[in-house]
């Protein structure tokens, strides 16, 4: 069965086929699915002039580009229309005229084939590509999605399942990434350039603030909160620092890779040590990094270091994988077929969908 997968939550328009190759539940270590292909068509380079994605242009160039990419992934598995069983689209969370786009395009493929229609959750997608790579990990797991939307931890304690631990109480650890590179006029998406510069950097040359959370939230009283995380904080000390140093001359080559060496240490720290305290509370059999910013070379290092420290195994996506693509979307949607879930015509697409 081959399963095509289409993402247009975000900045990316993304269709891949993805077909079973083992049955769920055949154990750890085999992959079920594997990827015939992952079309990704990426709009960055639109939105960096503006300094972030603008939700309008986004959703008219995902109209754009929608049957082309769908075309391609087509093309590049080797498969017709024929051959596609069911078709899976994120559903939420993320811009909704976005998200629309490919929603519209699924179902009306769906009506057309006369297949399932399966709509995906785009956490769900995050975590099922760690399956996807590297079949069903060891459970519990505890895993860390970091994008730039969301910073989050959940608990799979068995497969299909996923228990939210906590989260961001503002910014996400991507949009932290993102607002400080745009301080210091490096561009956008702000992670990659700041994970490049910091190779060169000082990771102590700045003390930037750590916030560690110790009471419930709120607006989240189910969570215990002492594992959420926080970065505006952190923004907003390096924002200062910038100002008071730009008062007297131009930042140099060197003190800005200083700063973004130092603010990165301080993202990874936090996120490296909420989420073994989560995994050491949950008794956890292994640890799970995705979402975009699991592209960071300092993070994929040090959860690495953590976990051999502590004989945990530790699963990253490869680069591919982990920014948006829409192979994870298909898996996701595998999942939920084998298990007997599929959508009506009638889903809407929904901003806020919670997991
Ligand atoms: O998952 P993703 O592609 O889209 C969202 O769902 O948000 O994540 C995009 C985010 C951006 O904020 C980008 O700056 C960040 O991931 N990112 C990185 C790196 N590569 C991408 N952050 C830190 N280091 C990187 N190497
Ligand atoms: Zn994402």
């Amino acid at each position: 069965m081959i399963m095509l997968g289409i993402e247009t939550s975000c900045d990316e328009t993304s269709a891949a086929l993805v077909e079973e190759t083992a049955a769920l539940g055949t154990g750890s270590g085999v992959r079920p699915w594997s990827i015939r292909s992952n079309v990704i068509a990426s709009q960055v380079p639109i939105h960096r002039e503006w300094g972030g994605v603008v939700p309008e242009l986004a959703s008219r160039q995902h109209l754009r580009d929608i049957c082309g990419v769908v075309e391609r992934a087509l093309e590049d598995g080797n498969a017709s229309w024929r051959d596609i069983g069911a078709v899976a689209v994120t559903q939420g969370p993320g811009m909704v005229g976005s998200l629309l786009v490919g929603l519209s395009f699924a179902k009306a493929a769906a009506a057309a084939g006369g297949l399932p229609l399966v709509g995906v959750h785009h956490l769900a997608g995050h975590i099922e590509s760690l399956v996807l790579e590297n079949g069903e990990l060891p459970l519990p797991a505890v895993v860390l999605i970091v994008s730039g939307g969301h910073t989050s931890l959940y608990l799979i304690g068995e497969p299909g399942r996923y228990e939210l631990l906590s989260r961001t109480r503002d910014d996400a650890a991507g949009e932290a990434y993102d607002k400080v590179a745009r301080l210091l006029g490096l561009g956008y998406p702000g992670g990659p350039v700041i994970d490049r510069l910091a190779k060169a950097g000082n990771d102590r040359a700045i003390a930037l603030p750590t916030t560690r959370l110790t009471h419930v939230d709120r607006n989240a009283p189910e969570l215990r909160g002492d594992l959420d995380f926080s970065f505006s904080g952190l923004k907003t000390a390096v924002l200062r620092y910038v100002n008071q140093r730009r008062g007297t001359s131009p930042l140099s080559d060197q003190e800005i890779a200083d700063i973004a060496a130092s603010f990165q240490r301080v993202v990874v720290t936090a996120l490296v040590d909420r989420t073994f305290a989560a995994a050491r509370r949950f008794g956890a059999k292994s640890v799970g990094v995705a979402g975009g910013v699991s592209a960071n070379s300092r993070l994929r290092a040090d959860i690495k270091t953590y976990g051999d420290a502590r004989e945990i195994p530790t699963f990253v996506p490869s680069l591919k994988l982990s920014t948006d693509n829409a192979a994870m979307i298909a898996a996701a949607g595998l999942r939920k077929l084998r298990a007997g879930i599929t959508s009506g015509f009638d889903i809407n697409a929904d901003a806020a969908l919670p997991l």
